[in-house]
């Protein structure tokens, strides 16, 4: 598990889900901006669905002893905002599919803004948000940007499909909430000022 590459991650990540949820040069951007980090970080996933994304999260955790939290109410539409339940297969399967990499991890089964203040996500070193796109979810997303720590990582899927996304991040770059560190595909790698 040690020294694990990019690539050897890449040939487990790409067996999870779809192709499309993350393609490699997404992933890649995120590992390399993770593995900058050093080890004993605190890792945040919004929107976890079907596990494509942490599974790298977890492989990178594993590897460099990273605390781990994933937030996902797997319900609504991927991109939609109802209660309304996707699949309480698609939840089973990735809980037993990131259970099976035997790493601890802590799991919001819920919206992010249902999760109770007491056990918000704080301490932040970098943060991968895919939950819903709508313009309401990206902003309540974007607030925990606020537990990030200077220099952490935050980053995003579907810069420049989503417009609700673009607009956030574009508005946040230019208050200088956060800094570009790069623009793979539609994954937009950034840095917490
Ligand atoms: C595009 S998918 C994430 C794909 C995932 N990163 C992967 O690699 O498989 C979006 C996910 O966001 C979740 N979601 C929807 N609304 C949410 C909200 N308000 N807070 C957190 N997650 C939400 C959905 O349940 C869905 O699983």
């Amino acid at each position: 598990m040690l020294d694990m590459t990019f690539e050897e991650a890449w040939k487990i990540v790409d067996k999870i889900g779809v192709w499309d949820a993350l393609v490699e040069e997404g992933a890649r951007a995120l590992w390399d901006a993770a593995v900058g980090l050093g080890p004993g970080r605190h890792f945040v996933e919004i929107g976890c669905h079907l596990g494509r994304s942490s599974t790298l999260f977890m492989l990178l955790a594993k590897q460099h002893k990273h605390s781990l939290t994933f937030i996902d109410p797997w319900a609504g539409p991927p991109f939609g905002e109802s209660d309304e339940k996707v699949s309480d297969v698609t939840a089973a399967s990735w809980f037993w599919l990131i259970r099976g990499f035997h790493y601890p991890f802590t799991l919001h089964c819920c919206r992010t803004e249902q999760i109770p203040e007491a056990n918000y996500p704080r301490g932040i070193d970098f943060i991968y948000i895919d939950g819903s796109h709508t313009e309401r979810c990206v902003e309540i997303d974007c607030r925990m940007i606020e537990e990030v720590t200077p220099g952490g990582i935050v980053a995003f899927d579907n810069y420049g499909t989503h417009p609700p996304v673009q607009a956030a991040v574009d508005r946040l770059l230019s208050l200088g909430v956060l800094k570009k560190r790069a623009l793979a595909g539609i994954v937009m790698v950034t840095e917490k000022a």
